[in-house]
């Protein structure tokens, strides 16, 4: 009974879920998958993916994520949450991961209270990065180097999905049966074609693309079993035997990440001046 939900689908992971589950609808999957799309702006799901308008198995709910009655419409009866919605620029204090644990428990919540026995309780596949553990990181070939400066060109982003699953784990250990949870926690990803994927629990591996990334969380939500990933943290590697290769322009676009990531991280104000 494959019914999900996206959070984030405009995103470089959300969208590649998306195209991931929609691949799934010409195949030979059942008529009643579902898949509901939750975004900011519909029509920039729709310049990004035209698809979205035509395909009959995709819903799409469009508006801010504390408008709860549309979040829980979206979430309502959904086997899997995809939980995407994320900030790539290391914005000072953001909180938008806690945010969006925050709002979702309080969709799920309301819709159980609504509906009783009749309430299904969704997994919700989190993405994460694997700088938050330091179990998945301790082989990732990086220096310690490497790591201290990864932590600080991402200070802000890390600190809120560190935030975001403790917030997580506390609910789900307050509000039991309310949902499961698996938090993905990838190496780099970059803009490449799909080559497989490999879900971890012991390691990560940079890089892997956004498109083997979403692959995985895909495979997570599927899981026949709903216990198997149940609180864990899992890293998405790709199944290319020395990872993706990086090339010019993600090498540029990666150490503009970094340097831009290391400002906003000393310099906090300078985000002001460099967004607007
Ligand atoms: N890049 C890497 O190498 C890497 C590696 C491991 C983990 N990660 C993790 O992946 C995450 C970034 O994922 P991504 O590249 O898919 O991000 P992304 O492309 O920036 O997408 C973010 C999504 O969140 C939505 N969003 C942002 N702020 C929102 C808000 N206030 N309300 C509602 N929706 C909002 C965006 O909507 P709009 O389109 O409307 O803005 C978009 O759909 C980060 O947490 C990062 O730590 C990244």
């Amino acid at each position: 009974m494959p019914n999900y939900a996206i959070l984030g689908s405009t995103g470089n992971v959300g969208l590649n879920i998306l195209r991931t589950l929609a691949d799934q609808t010409k195949s030979n999957t059942p008529d009643r998958l579902q898949i509901k799309a939750y975004v900011r702006s519909k029509d920039k799901l729709l310049s990004l993916y035209p698809e979205a308008s035509t395909n009959q198995h995709i819903s799409i709910f469009a508006g801010a994520l504390h408008d709860i009655d549309n979040l829980g419409r979206c979430l309502d009866g959904v086997d899997a949450a995809f939980l995407t919605v994320a900030s790539s620029d290391n914005i000072p204090n953001t909180t938008i991961a806690q945010d969006t644990a925050r709002l979702v428990v309080e969709a799920l919540a309301k819709l159980r209270k609504q509906q009783n026995d009749r309430y299904h309780p969704p997994i919700l596949v989190v993405l994460s990065s694997t700088s938050t553990s330091e179990y998945l990181s301790r082989n990732d070939g990086l220096s310690s180097f490497a790591h201290t400066v990864l932590w600080k060109a991402a200070s802000y982003v890390y600190e809120d999905l560190v935030l975001a699953e403790k917030i997580l784990r506390s609910y789900q250990a307050e509000h039991r049966g309310l949902f499961r949870m698996a938090f993905v926690k990838p190496g780099g990803l970059v803009v490449d074609a799909k080559q497989g994927h490999v879900l971890s629990t012991e390691g990560s591996k940079t890089f892997t693309s956004f498109a083997d990334c979403a692959g995985g969380m895909v495979e997570i939500a599927a899981s026949p079993d709903p216990e198997r990933w149940d609180g864990k943290e899992v890293s998405v590697n790709s199944a290319a035997p020395n990872g993706v290769a990086l090339t010019l322009s993600t090498g540029f676009t990666l150490m503009w990440f970094l340097l831009q990531g290391l400002l906003f991280h000393f310099v906090p104000q300078s985000y002001k001046w460099v967004k607007g």
